[in-house]
């Protein structure tokens, strides 16, 4: 079943991510490379114009006629703060409108022609794009609603632009959510109330949501409380993101490049295009490994560029960004007038919040108390769940529809009707990988069925290990049980259910467990 077809939409400043209520559960969509999230890129080469992954792809090679980070720019003017300091990163040619020196434009060459778009007719192109994704994972249906997140931040000049590119892209904005309200969704905080109903608690938390993405870093703070979850602050910093932590690797290398060649890298916009994307890797990469290389053919005048760099060294160089990041979290504690021990849950989302030195700085901050930083979600998927959830409770109750776009229509604690599995549940293989068994956000209550056949002969114990969270190693979740099994000649069958309670379930011949979930 589709969800009466309205998606939910996350359009991130570095990538746009869709989802869908299809087969019972919410679904993200992946776009036609099999990515679940699309870069928020548009370019334009020669007659064609290339939208997602194929204009990132153009980045290095096309850098004066490729358009990224949109969202930054969307709604804003020549003449706000910051606009110098943001347009001096960008690699293609930023003009102001001939009849409103405030207003924003971009230049590109297309179809043999100079030409001029405004930040909304790039949205436009990003969003049809992300229609068109999920038109095709729901099987080429057409879908013309969405509820689409917003940062905390966003003006209602911001808001009304990316309603006006949602409307040219052939989509009604049902409603707009704020991105931290939609990850408080996806993590079930809304259901929280009803679990402790069941046990006559009325318990309240303090949910901080910790948000480091590709245009900054921001904090808010969720107060849950019977039935509802209300934001009481939130706070955003632009001056420290994804994209600052990529910069500093840039300045690192192009000193590094010019030093040994006695140039200047930064006066050709292939070369500074190239840099910045292998800086973009390098940081990546830095978050799994010790140790990352950078090797660039042809980077300037011909000469490749061989490198490489420690994560102690990048922690080293960028610790003012680590530092500024988590300054966001106290400065939201003093605006909460709260106390850190108050805290009782750091829900980490955006791509860059998986710097371990963030995490560990994090931890470090809340005095490394156990269990403190949830992350079993993925960190860039995590908006689009929740804002789904919302479409898709939206689309149970056609009544709640609103196609007006102001303030008034940010969900801040709507009240919710469908209830969605907050975690991925899953077992342990013989390799160590986590076997998904109910994945996150399937719709309650649900119930699978499998089996477990002994690995090798002569077993006489057969054990499963049952966790919670999404990181493709079981270790890296968390633990909910341990069982073992006699070996049986026979398969062994196992159900696992998730009730109306919220109750887990786990039901075999040999086993009935049950643990509030
Ligand atoms: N494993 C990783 N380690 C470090 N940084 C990462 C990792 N994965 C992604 N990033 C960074 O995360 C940033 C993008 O994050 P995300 O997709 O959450 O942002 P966004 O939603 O597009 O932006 P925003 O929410 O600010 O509008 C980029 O700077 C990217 O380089
Ligand atoms: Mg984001």
């Amino acid at each position: 079943m589709a969800n009466n077809n309205i998606m939910g939409i996350d359009f991130g400043t570095h990538f746009a991510c869709v989802g869908i209520f299809k087969n019972e559960r919410i679904e993200i969509c992946p776009n036609q490379q099999g990515n679940r999230t699309t870069p928020s890129v548009v370019s334009f080469v020669g007659d064609d114009k290339l939208v997602g992954d194929e204009a990132k792809a153009q980045m290095d090679r096309n850098p004066l006629n490729t358009i990224y980070d949109v969202k930054r720019l969307l709604g804003r003017k020549t003449t706000d703060e910051l606009f110098d300091h943001e347009v001096k990163k960008l690699s293609f040619k930023v003009t102001t409108y001939e009849d409103n020196n405030e207003k924003i434009e971009f230049q590109v060459n297309y179809k043999s022609n100079v030409v001029t778009l405004t930040p909304i007719e790039i949205a436009t192109s990003i969003l049809e794009q992300i229609k068109h994704t999920a038109e095709t994972f729901i099987g080429g249906e057409s879908i013309k609603k969405a509820v689409i997140s917003v940062p905390t931040d966003f003006t209602e000049k911001q808001r009304n632009d990316l309603k006006e590119a949602a409307t040219a892209a052939g989509i009604t904005v049902v409603r707009m959510i704020h991105e931290h309200s939609a990850v408080a969704l996806a993590y079930g905080y809304d259901q929280v109330k009803e679990c402790s109903e069941t046990t006559n608690e009325s318990k309240e938390s303090n949910v901080m949501v910790f948000d480091l993405g590709g245009s900054g870093v921001s904090a808010s703070m969720i107060r849950v409380r019977s039935k509802l979850f209300e934001m009481i602050g939130n706070v955003s910093d632009h001056t420290v993101s994804g994209e600052h932590f990529d910069h500093v690797l840039v300045q690192h290398f192009t000193q590094e490049f010019n030093r040994k060649y006695r140039c200047d890298l930064t006066d050709n916009a292939r070369s500074k295009a190239k840099l910045k994307s292998a800086c973009e890797k390098a940081k990546r990469n830095l978050s799994n490994m010790t140790q990352a290389a950078l090797e660039i053919d042809s980077l300037y005048d011909g000469r490749d560029f061989f490198t490489n760099i420690t994560r102690a060294r990048f922690e080293d160089m960028a610790s003012g960004l680590i530092k500024g990041s988590i300054n966001a979290v106290s400065q939201l504690l003093e605006k909460c007038n709260m106390t850190k021990e108050q805290v009782d849950k750091v829900l980490l989302v955006g791509g860059a919040s998986r710097i371990p030195s963030v995490q560990n700085q994090l931890l470090n901050f809340f005095d490394n108390r156990q269990d403190i930083l949830e992350r079993s979600m993925n960190q860039e998927e995590v908006v689009a769940h929740g804002t789904t959830i919302q479409a898709t409770i939206l689309a149970a109750d056609k009544s709640n529809q609103s196609l007006t776009c102001n303030s008034s229509n940010i969900s801040m604690g709507a009240p919710f009707s469908a209830k969605f599995t907050p975690v991925t549940i899953g077992i342990q293989d013989s390799n160590g990988n986590l076997i998904p068994i109910i994945p996150s956000s399937s719709l309650i209550p649900c119930k699978r069925t499998f089996t477990l056949n002994t690995s090798s002969e002569n077993q006489d114990n057969l054990n499963m290990a049952v966790y919670q969270g999404s990181a493709p190693l079981a270790k890296d979740n968390q633990l909910v049980s341990r069982f073992i099994f006699k070996s049986s000649p026979n398969p062994i069958d196992v159900t696992f259910e998730i009730d109306n309670n919220n109750t887990l379930l786990i039901k075999s011949e040999q086993a009935n467990y049950s643990i509030k979930f």
